[in-house]
C-alpha cells in the first residue's frame, strides 16, 4: 500500500518531469586550493579550499572553507571527501554503514607547496588522483590514464557548490560510458541508465507499479562499463539527491552531509561489487529455508483461511515453505499483538507450532509505527526507554499509520536495540516466528507536517485508514529543513520532502535531524531487527525490509515493493532485482503474480516461471485484489509444480550463491553483462537474467506469447528441464526465437559448469534428505572443461563459513578430451558432509558425444572398475552415471573412457 490518493495516471504524467533539461555550476564561483600536506606514506593528501565568492547566494552562501581529504585505501579503492574545514557536518555514523577494514598504520602529514595543477599516485593502486587548484576540480584516472572521474570546471563543467543545504558537483563522462546503479525505482528504460534522466535519490512510500520515480530504497552508487572494463562510484552520503545524467555529464545535487565519495576500481562488474560490499559490508547469510516458496497476501481475514492456504498448497502438491501474515495478524494494527477473534494467540501458536512441525516457517509483518494507545504494553515501554523520534520543539512526533496516531521508534536511539529485541523477544514467546518482514520504513506517515495533533472532535483512523486524521498545520512559516532552498525531484515534484513521512525537522537522539537520516530508516530498523533476532535465537535471521540503503543487504532480504498485476511489472520486476544484487541486497524478489490490482491466469502463469528464479520467491497480493495463491488456476498450479521443482533441485546451488554473495558480494541474480561485458549487446538485456554463472532463465514477460526472442552467448546452452534441447551458438551472441507456449519457460545450463543439484521435495528440509547429483556441463569442442562448487552447512547457524565440522565446501573441476574425461572433487572440511550422510548418486555429463563404456572411481577409493555403475545415455549428449553412493566429505575423482576398440570389434 502505498499510492493512496495518487493516481497512477496523474503519476505517469508527472513522470515526465523526470526528463528535465540539465544545467549546473550556477551557483557558485568555485573554490581554490590554498594549502596542501601529503601523508607520510604517500597514500594521500589533506588540502584546505577556500570559496571563491562571487556574491551568488542562490541555496545560500557557500561554505568558505572546505576541507579535502583523498586516501588511496586499497588497492583498488580511493577515497575523496569534501566536508566542511572549520566545523562537523552530518556524516553517516560508522555503525550504521561501516566503511570496510581500516589500516593500523597512522600516518602523519607533511605540508607542501600547492602546485596550479597535482598529481598523486601510488605504487600498487589502480588509480591516479590529481587536481587543478584554482578553480578546484579534481580527477581519478587509472594508473594507466583512463580518466575515470573528472570535475575539473571548463566550459562545460561547472565549479564546485559548497552551500549548508546544497552541495553540486558534476563529473565529465565519455562517450563510451554506460551507466548502470542509482536506485531505487522502477526502470522501463531497462538497466543501463538513460541520458536526460534525473534519478531522485529518497526514501518514498509510493507503489513500485510507477516507473521512474524515487522508491523505498536510496543508492548514491553507479557503475560505469566502458568497453567491457566497469569501475564503480558510491557517494556515500544519505541526504536527498538529484542525481542528473547527460549524455557526457553526470550531476550530484544534494541538499546535505559531505561529499564522500569512494571509487571502485573493477576492472569487471563482479570485482566492482566485490570492493564496494567490501566497504560497506557484504550481505547476509541467509537461512536455507528462505530459499523455500513463500506465500503471502495483505488480506487474509482469519486464521482459519491461512490454515486452508497451507493445506490447499499441501492438495495440490505445490511446495510452500513459508506461510506469511501481513497486519491483518494484529489487534487494531498494533505491533507484537495478536488479533483476538480473527487470530487468537493461542490457536496461532499452534498453527505456527504445526507449520513447524512439517518443516514449514512463519514470517509476520512489524511496522515501525508504535500505536498511542493506553494499556499497550508495548508502546509503554517505548515511553519508558524514551525512545520515540521527537519533532522540532522536543515534543514526541506524532504520524499516524494503520493503528492510527503512532511514534516512531528512533532507531540511532541508544536505548533502541533494547527497546525493539524486548519487543521482538516477548513476542516471539508468544508466537514462535521464524522471521520478520519490517515494512512502511520510509518511513510511512499517512500524514504531512512538521508538528501534528490529534483532533479531539474524530475518530482517528477513520473508515479509510489511509487519510489523515490528525491535525497537522502545514501553512505556518517552515523551518529550513521542513522546506530547503533546493527541492528535489520527489516523485517528479508531486510531493515535498514531508510529504507522508516524518517531518524533516523531526529530531532523533542527539538532535540529528530526521533531514540527514531519511534515507536511513529502513537501513537502522534492518540492523535492529536483524540484531533482535539474533539475540533471540542465536541464530541466522531472516529479515525482509521494503526500505534499504548502501550496506542494508547485511542485514536484510529485500522485495520490490507494491508492483502491480500487469505483464509491464513483471517485466520490470527483473531490472529491479538485478539492481538490487548489483546495490548489495541480493536475497530480492518481486511479488509474484503482482500486488496491486487484480492478476489472471496467463500473468500468474508467467510470474510464477520468472519468479520461481528470483532469489527470494513469494506470492503477495493485495487486499483489494483477488486471491493469486498457485493452486487456484489449474494451468498455474501445473506450472508451478514443474518451475518450482526445477527451484528445489537446484537449491544446493542457489545456497552455495548465497555463500559466494556473503564472501564476494556477487549477486544470486544477475545481468547478463556481468558475465559478458565486453558483448555490448549484453547491456540492453533486461529481461533475461543469470542465476549465478551457470544457468540463463528467458522468460516470456508479454501476453499472448508462444515463442521467446531471446538472447543467447556464444556457446552451448542446455535445456535445463530435459537436458537435451541444445542451443549451440557460434561466433558472437545471437537472438533466437525458442518455442515459449504457456507452460514453457526457456531455462537453461551454460557450458562450463558444474551445477550441484538434488531432488525436488515440499519442503527444502525435504529437499535436503535426497541424494545429490552433479549437473557436468560441457561444451562440444573436443577439449573442454567445466567447475562448480557446492557449500553444505545446517543453513541457519549465525556464522556462514568453511569450519570442520560444521560446514563443509567442495570444488568440483572437469576435463574432456576426445573420447577421455575426468572430474574430481577436492573437499574442505568433509566431517559435516559426513555427520549429514550427504551422498552423490549421480552425474550427469552434458555435451559428450559418445558414450563412455568405462567409468573408474580414483582419489581416496581404490581404483575400480564399477560394474555397479549405470551409464544411461539419453541422447548424443547427455550421459548419467548413477548408483555411485559417493560421500561428499571426502575428494574423490571419477574419470571415464571410450573404448573405440570394443565399438569397432562389435
Ligand atoms: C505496504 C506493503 O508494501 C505491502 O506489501 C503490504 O501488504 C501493505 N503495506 C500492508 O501491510
Amino acid at each position: 500500500m502505498g499510492t493512496t490518493g495518487i493516481h497512477s495516471l496523474a503519476l505517469a504524467l508527472l513522470c515526465c518531469t523526470c526528463l528535465l533539461s540539465t544545467t549546473y555550476g550556477d551557483y557558485s564561483g568555485g573554490y581554490k586550493l590554498v594549502s596542501l600536506s601529503n601523508y607520510s606514506d604517500g597514500k594521500g593528501l589533506v588540502a584546505y579550499l577556500k570559496s571563491i565568492d562571487d556574491g551568488n547566494f542562490t541555496y545560500g552562501p557557500p561554505v568558505e572553507e572546505l576541507q579535502l581529504t583523498v586516501r588511496f585505501e586499497t588497492d583498488d579503492r580511493l577515497r575523496v571527501k569534501i566536508t566542511d574545514g572549520k566545523k562537523d557536518r552530518w556524516e553517516i555514523p560508522e555503525w550504521i554503514v561501516p566503511r570496510g577494514a581500516k589500516s593500523s598504520e597512522v600516518a602523519s602529514l607533511t605540508s607542501s607547496e600547492p602546485e596550479k595543477q597535482g598529481e598523486v599516485s601510488v605504487g600498487d593502486s589502480s588509480f591516479k588522483f590529481s587536481y587543478t587548484s584554482e578553480p578546484f576540480g579534481f580527477a581519478v584516472s587509472r594508473s594507466s590514464g583512463e580518466v575515470l572521474f573528472n570535475t575539473t570546471p571548463n566550459g562545460d563543467i561547472g565549479s564546485l557548490v559548497f552551500k549548508d543545504q546544497y552541495l553540486e558537483i558534476t563529473t565529465h563522462l565519455p562517450e563510451k560510458s554506460v551507466l548502470f546503479g542509482l536506485g531505487e525505482s522502477t526502470r522501463p528504460d531497462g538497466l543501463r541508465l538513460a541520458p536526460g534522466r534525473v534519478y531522485t535519490l529518497w526514501a518514498t512510500d509510493i507503489g513500485s507499479n510507477i516507473p521512474d520515480i524515487d522508491l523505498y530504497g536510496t543508492y548514491p552508487f553507479y557503475m560505469d562499463l566502458r568497453k567491457g572494463v566497469a569501475h564503480g562510484v558510491l557517494l556515500l552520503n544519505s541526504n536527498g539527491m538529484d542525481v542528473l545524467y547527460e549524455r557526457d555529464s553526470l550531476t550530484y545535487r544534494v541538499i546535505g552531509g559531505i561529499l564522500d565519495f569512494y571509487f571502485f576500481a573493477g576492472p569487471t562488474p563482479l570485482s566492482v561489487v566485490d570492493q564496494y560490499t567490501q566497504l560497506v559490508g557484504r550481505p547476509a547469510a541467509m537461512p536455507y529455508w528462505s530459499l523455500g516458496f513463500h506465500q503471502s497476501r495483505y488480506g487474509y481475514k482469519n486464521l482459519e483461511e491461512l490454515e486452508e492456504v497451507v493445506a490447499k498448497y499441501a492438495a495440490a502438491e505445490i511446495p510452500l515453505e513459508t506461510m506469511w501474515s501481513d497486519i491483518d495478524y494484529m489487534d487494531e494494527y498494533k505491533d507484537f499483538t495478536t488479533h483476538p477473534v480473527n487470530y487468537p494467540e493461542d490457536k496461532l501458536r499452534t498453527f505456527v507450532e504445526k507449520l513447524h512441525a512439517n518443516d514449514m516457517r512463519y514470517v509476520i509483518i512489524v511496522d515501525p509505527g508504535i500505536a498511542i494507545a493506553e494499556n499497550y504494553s508495548t508502546y509503554q515501554r517505548g515511553l519508558d526507554l524514551d525512545v520515540y523520534v521527537r519533532n522540532q520543539y522536543g515534543e514526541k512526533y506524532l504520524a499516524q499509520v494503520w493503528p492510527g496516531p503512532v511514534y516512531f521508534p528512533d532507531f540511532l536511539h541508544p536505548n533502541a536495540e533494547e527497546f525493539w529485541t524486548t519487543e521482538v523477544v516477548k513476542f516471539h514467546k508468544k508466537i514462535p516466528f521464524d522471521g520478520l518482514w519490517i515494512d512502511m520504513n520510509e518511513a510511512a506517515n499517512f500524514c504531512t507536517g512538521p508538528s501534528c495533533f490529534i483532533n479531539p472532535d474524530v475518530v482517528c483512523p477513520g473508515d479509510d485508514y489511509t487519510i489523515c486524521c490528525l491535525i497537522c498545520n502545514n501553512t505556518v512559516p517552515m523551518s529550513t529543513w521542513d522546506d530547503p532552498p533546493y527541492k528535489i525531484n520527489c516523485i517528479g515534484k508531486y510531493r515535498e520532502l514531508n510529504g507522508r513521512t516524518i517531518a524533516m525537522s523531526a529530531q532523533h537522539h542527539g538532535g540529528v535531524r530526521e533531514y540527514d537520516t531519511h534515507n536511513l530508516f529502513g537501513l537502522t530498523e534492518s540492523i535492529m531487527t536483524n540484531r533482535a533476532l539474533k539475540t533471540l535465537t542465536k541464530k541466522r535471521p531472516f529479515v525482509l525490509s521494503r526500505s534499504t540503503f548502501v550496506g542494508s543487504g547485511a542485514y536484510t532480504a529485500h522485495w520490490t515493493g507494491d508492483n502491480g498485476a500487469s505483464f509491464n511489472d513483471l517485466a520490470y520486476s527483473i531490472v529491479s532485482c538485478l539492481n538490487s544484487g548489483m546495490f548489495g541486497v541480493p536475497m530480492v524478489g518481486a511479488d509474484i503474480c503482482g500486488f496491486l490490482d487484480d492478476t489472471w491466469e496467463e500473468l500468474c502463469n508467467r510470474w510464477i516461471q520468472v519468479g520461481a528464479f528470483y532469489p527470494f520467491a513469494r506470492d503477495h497480493g493485495d487486499f483489494h485484489s483477488i486471491h493469486q495463491e498457485l493452486y487456484l488456476w489449474d494451468s498455474v498450479a501445473s506450472n508451478a509444480k514443474v518451475v518450482l521443482n526445477l527451484r528445489y533441485k537446484l537449491l544446493p546451488y542457489y545456497y552455495t550463491l548465497i555463500f559466494e554473495s556473503h564472501n564476494t558480494g556477487a549477486p544470486i541474480m544477475r545481468p547478463l553483462f556481468f558475465e559478458y561485458p565486453e558483448d555490448e549487446k549484453t547491456m540492453d538485456i533486461n529481461t533475461q537474467f543469470l542465476v549465478g554463472r551457470g544457468i540463463m532463465v528467458s522468460p516470456v514477460v508479454a501476453a499472448g506469447q508462444d515463442t521467446i526472442a531471446a538472447y543467447f552467448p556464444p556457446g552451448v546452452w542446455y535445456n535445463a528441464f530435459n537436458n537435451s534441447d541444445i542451443v549451440k551458438v557460434e561466433g558472437s551472441g545471437e537472438l533466437l526465437v525458442l518455442p515459449a507456449p504457456l507452460d514453457t519457460i526457456q531455462v537453461h545450463y551454460r557450458q562450463g559448469f558444474i551445477i550441484p543439484m538434488q531432488e525436488a521435495a515440499m519442503t527444502t528440509t525435504s529437499a535436503r534428505r535426497t541424494p545429490f547429483t552433479l549437473m557436468v556441463v560441457f561444451g562440444d569442442e573436443d577439449e573442454a572443461e567445466a567447475a562448480g562448487e557446492l557449500f553444505l552447512d545446517d543453513g541457519e547457524e549465525l556464522e556462514m563459513r568453511v569450519k570442520a565440522g560444521r560446514s563443509t565446501f567442495v570444488k568440483f573441476s572437469a576435463h574432456k578430451f576426445q573420447g577421455k574425461g575426468s572430474i574430481e572433487a577436492k573437499v574442505t572440511a568433509g566431517e559435516f558432509a559426513l555427520s549429514q550422510h550427504f551422498v552423490l548418486h549421480k552425474i550427469t555429463i552434458l555435451g559428450l558425444r559418445e558414450p563412455p563404456s568405462r567409468v573408474r572411481l580414483t582419489g581416496n577409493l581404490a581404483p575400480v572398475m564399477s560394474p555397479a555403475l549405470e551409464i544411461s545415455s539419453s541422447g548424443l549428449r547427455s550421459v548419467d552415471i548413477s548408483h555411485l553412493n559417493l560421500s561428499l566429505s571426502e575428494s574423490f575423482g571419477l574419470s571415464w573412457d571410450f573404448d573405440f576398440d570394443s565399438i569397432a570389434s562389435s
